[in-house]
């Protein structure tokens, strides 16, 4: 398979399945407070889908060589990477949890976002590690526009992040998304700027950085799905779908309830008017 370019009829598609699937996490967000289960917020994340018309993407969801994934969402607690199965533990203060939502839409378009929540007061590295993953993130995106390369992407966030003194996973990256879950082209978040496929309009990905305070070395879990990390340190995930405009980008995956964008960047809907 290639990568896709989506016409106007396709952008607008994932504009909504998008935008759908932030307003699942502006939904959970008043929700994911001390007490609360990760079983709990997926069964809210569930419900939230279905009041909104649109269904899970990961229900079931078993690329070769993997179980079936078991639940709506993935929530990832302190040292587990991504890809944390729901479960009946609830969330302590100092935890700090990604919630990972893909849904799709009644037309079969997906839309994929996470974002990290910090339960109650959490430790300075905690904090630090949200704040600067989540930066990371968007000087990723800020490397998107027509005539670009991936490498740019992913050397923007690695020179960032390993500036910083932390590490990023290597074995899981963005995708390429539209009637597909997962399509080409893969986005690393590490690489050489200059180097890699070409950027152009009408390309629908996600930038979506695991980033962890110790080493990069992930280990994953007998149930088929978590990973962690190595040395048991924590890491952070946030997750954007970008569409690559003529003069630049437009964050898709934006809703109401979305945590303020850096100062840094410039423009979220850069298209050419
Ligand atoms: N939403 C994840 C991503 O960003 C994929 C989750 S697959 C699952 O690509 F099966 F673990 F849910
Ligand atoms: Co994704
Ligand atoms: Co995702």
């Amino acid at each position: 398979m290639s990568i896709t370019i989506k016409d106007e009829a396709g952008i607008a598609a994932m504009r909504e399945a998008c935008r759908l699937a932030a307003e699942v996490l502006d939904t959970l967000t008043p929700l994911i407070q001390p007490g609360i289960t990760t079983l709990e917020i997926d069964r809210l994340a569930a419900q939230a889908m279905a009041a909104q018309g649109t269904r899970s993407a990961t229900v079931g969801y078993q690329p070769p060589g993997y179980p079936p994934y078991p639940a709506h969402v993935c929530t990832s607690v302190n040292q587990v990477v991504c890809h944390g199965i729901p479960a009946d533990k609830p969330l302590k203060k100092g935890d700090i949890v990604n919630v990972d939502v893909t849904v799709i839409t009644p037309d079969g378009w997906y839309g994929d976002t996470s974002r990290m929540f910090e339960i109650g007061d959490c430790s300075i590295a905690a904090r630090r590690l949200c704040a600067l993953t989540y930066q990371a993130m968007w000087l990723g995106i800020e490397q998107v526009r027509a005539g670009a390369r991936l490498g740019d992407i992913g050397h923007a966030i690695q020179k960032f992040v390993e500036g910083h003194g932390l590490s990023v996973v290597r074995e899981f990256c963005g995708h390429g998304i539209g009637q597909n879950f997962h399509e080409e082209p893969q986005v690393l978040h590490y690489g050489r700027p200059g180097t890699g496929v070409e950027l152009e309009p009408g390309m629908i990905f996600t930038i979506e950085p695991m980033v962890n305070v110790g080493r990069r070395d992930i280990k994953e879990l007998p149930d088929g799905w978590t990973i962690v990390t190595k040395d048991r340190s924590l890491s952070a995930q946030w997750e954007h779908t970008v569409l690559v405009t003529p003069t630049g980008y437009e964050v898709l995956s934006l809703s109401a309830g979305a945590p303020a964008i850096p100062d840094f960047v410039k423009g979220v809907a850069r298209a050419a008017a």
